[in-house]
């Protein structure tokens, strides 16, 4: 069977380090093996939750940009904003016809929202999944890569397929999540929480100078080596890989891991002895040279607008057509056409 990739990210700021090791690391991969590749900006996603109007548009090119610099390759993989291929949305209402309330309001993802911000409790918000369902299933995407958070969503996409398929007809085929493994980031300030866009002290805004819970990709050498030099480490000075004993350093330690490519008992055996000061100063030169080739690439594309907008439209036209053959066919089996 011919593999179909999709996946998204919410514009809800600019990537870190997380986002790329957990998620577009991954997509990179796939687009190479992968019969057809799309990756989205999630921008309708993206207004489910409290965001700012007037900021909007240019989180939505920073996250277009990331996925550039990162290695996303329009000659395989299309790269699309969401809002800009609306039978998705179309194909989210016919869903919406046929999704009961129930599978929606149990989910976690929105539980946990509701907590974060009670005063959003909408639609939209409770809708979310059946609209990423119709991202996957309008583009007949059969592979999606995604972090642990979003299996929920995963299997609700394919509760959505097989009902609509036992209701109209064979129409859509399983969808599978892919998984990244082990590459979950966690906070440079709280290892028992994710390296997130969101703030985690209450006291800065996700993103703004001094979140230091985060390295974005994006953050300047001096802003990585002072946030890794403030980066809380665990009792006791031996370095080595623990997640329980030790989930602040074995953090570090699967950063320096995954962007060396040095095996994590080679890492342990290096700084065996040595302090967790000259582990941070070593891990911030990885980081910043890691992070160096992207840099240079993402100012190219900034600087180029014209180019960047081309790669764009040329993708959404293609996704466009793409999903309108799926809507077709949805339509004539739901007595719409
Ligand atoms: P978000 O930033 O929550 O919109 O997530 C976008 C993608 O990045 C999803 O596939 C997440 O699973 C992944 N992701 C976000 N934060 C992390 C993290 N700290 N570690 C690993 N993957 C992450
Ligand atoms: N809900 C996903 C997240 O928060 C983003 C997303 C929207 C998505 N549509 C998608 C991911 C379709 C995969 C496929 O990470």
């Amino acid at each position: 069977m011919k593999t179909r990739v999709f996946s998204g990210i919410r514009p809800s700021g600019k990537l870190h380090l997380g986002n790329y090791l957990g998620a577009i690391k991954n997509w990179i991969e796939l687009q190479n093996s992968a019969h057809q590749s799309i990756f989205a900006v999630v921008d309708y996603h993206g207004i489910t939750t409290p965001y700012d109007p007037k900021t909007f548009q240019q989180q939505i090119m920073d996250v277009v940009l990331d996925y550039l610099a990162a290695g996303i390759d329009p000659d395989k993989a299309l790269l699309i904003r969401q809002s800009k291929v609306p039978q998705h949305t179309e194909l989210a209402w016919l869903f919406n016809t046929i999704t009961p309330v129930s599978w929606l309001d149990r989910l976690p993802t929105y539980k946990e929202q509701l907590e974060k911000s009670p005063k959003y409790n909408h639609m939209g918000l409770l809708d979310y999944p059946v609209l990423m369902a119709a991202d996957i299933l309008a583009e007949k995407s059969n592979l999606v890569p995604v972090g642990e958070d979003q299996m929920p969503h995963i299997d609700l996409a394919n509760e959505i397929a097989k009902k609509f398929n036992s209701m109209f007809g064979q129409t859509f085929e399983p969808v599978k999540a892919k998984l990244t493994e082990g590459a979950r980031i966690m906070s440079l300030q709280d290892a028992s929480k994710k390296m997130s866009k969101t703030p985690q002290s209450g006291k800065v805004a996700a993103g703004q100078a001094g979140d230091e819970s985060c390295i974005f990709l994006v953050d300047t050498p001096d802003t990585i080596r002072a946030k890794i030099k403030r980066a809380v480490t665990d009792s006791g000075k031996e370095i080595y890989y623990n997640d329980e004993e030790k989930p602040a350093i074995s953090n570090l330690i699967t950063i320096f891991h995954l962007l060396s490519g040095k095996e994590i008992k080679n890492i342990e055996a290096e700084y065996e002895g040595k302090s967790y000061v000259d582990f941070k100063n070593d891990l911030a030169e990885v980081v910043v040279e890691f992070l160096k080739p992207f840099q240079t690439k993402r100012k190219e594309f900034e600087d180029n607008p014209k180019m960047v907008l081309e790669i764009l439209e040329k993708s959404e036209e293609e996704a466009r057509e793409l999903a309108s053959k799926t809507l077709k066919e949805v339509k004539e089996k739901m007595g719409l056409l």
